[in-house]
């Protein structure tokens, strides 16, 4: 791995824990203004200092986020088609390595559709986007992406898919957790693994239990959305998640943190957990 590379994935993978918070904004490339991201500005702007990585497109990148942030960008760089589709497989490369090299970016992402009508496409993609990646010295995040069939994120799926990725060159996996059998999909792909959070829970209390039991059955943390900027204490919430990823915080601490974030003017409440840059 070239030196540009490693960096790049340092920058986003924290050598001090070995570990990543990732805030994946990026929902509006097929959603539009979906609930909590409506004003993207509004929503990434008092998140920013807590997370690691800042997953999104390249539009709402320019006109939503300063370029003076001093914030890792993993650009999502596939698309094509909305939550009107019955079909959201059928998505392409839609931004190219020289804009997101444009961009200064960190990383790249796209989603992988395995086992849909447009598996082949999407894999092949992937191979050809590592290609470049390694080129340039981009990392590159493979998604196991399952559309409106979220039933699949079950051990056997989400082992074939995040092994499919890995071994097209993919540098970190984004993959969802399930509850059986999920140190089995971490211990079949060699490459690192980060957690989606999926549809927001019924409560703040489950999205830290899947955070923990994740990074306790081997993935490096969480590209996580929904359960963060949905949650009625949005930066709480991320403080609570970073004390989980990089603190080993219990789910009660974290729980602590996040009783403790929601109080007006809260304290910044423990070393990792606070924002690392302020
Ligand atoms: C959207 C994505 C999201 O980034 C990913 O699903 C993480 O967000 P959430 O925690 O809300 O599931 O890839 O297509």
């Amino acid at each position: 791995m070239d030196w540009g590379l490693k960096n790049r994935l340092s920058r986003m993978i924290k050598p001090s824990t070995g570990r990543s918070v990732m805030l994946a904004v990026d929902h509006g490339y097929f959603m539009g203004p979906t609930h909590g991201l409506e004003v993207p500005r509004k929503t990434i702007a008092p998140l920013l200092p807590y997370c690691d990585a800042l997953a999104l497109t390249r539009g709402v990148l320019r006109q939503c986020v300063d370029a003076s942030a001093d914030v890792p960008i993993l650009l999502r760089v596939s698309g094509g088609s909305s939550v009107l589709s019955e079909d959201l497989s059928h998505e392409n490369i839609t931004t190219s390595m020289e804009e997101a090299i444009r961009l200064n970016v960190a990383g790249v992402a796209m989603s992988v559709f395995v086992g849909s009508a447009h598996e082949h496409p999407t894999l092949v993609n992937l191979g050809k986007l590592v290609d470049e990646g390694e080129r340039y010295g981009i990392p590159v995040v493979g998604i196991t992406a399952v559309g409106k069939e979220l039933q699949k994120r079950d051990a056997r799926y989400l082992s074939l898919a995040s092994r499919l990725c890995a071994e097209m060159g993919a540098h970190i996996i984004k993959t969802y957790y399930c509850e059986e059998g999920f140190d089995k999909v971490v211990e079949g792909c060699p490459a690192p693994i980060v957690v989606a959070g999926g549809p927001k829970f019924n409560s703040d209390k489950e999205a830290l239990e899947l955070a923990s039991r994740a990074v306790e059955l081997g993935a490096v943390g969480v590209d996580m959305g929904r359960n963060i900027w949905q949650s009625e204490h949005p930066v709480a919430m991320i403080r609570a998640i970073r004390a989980i990823v990089h603190d080993e915080a219990t789910v009660k601490e974290a729980l602590n943190v996040l009783e403790e974030g929601k109080r007006p003017n809260a304290p910044v409440v423990s070393s990792k957990a606070k924002a690392p840059r302020t």
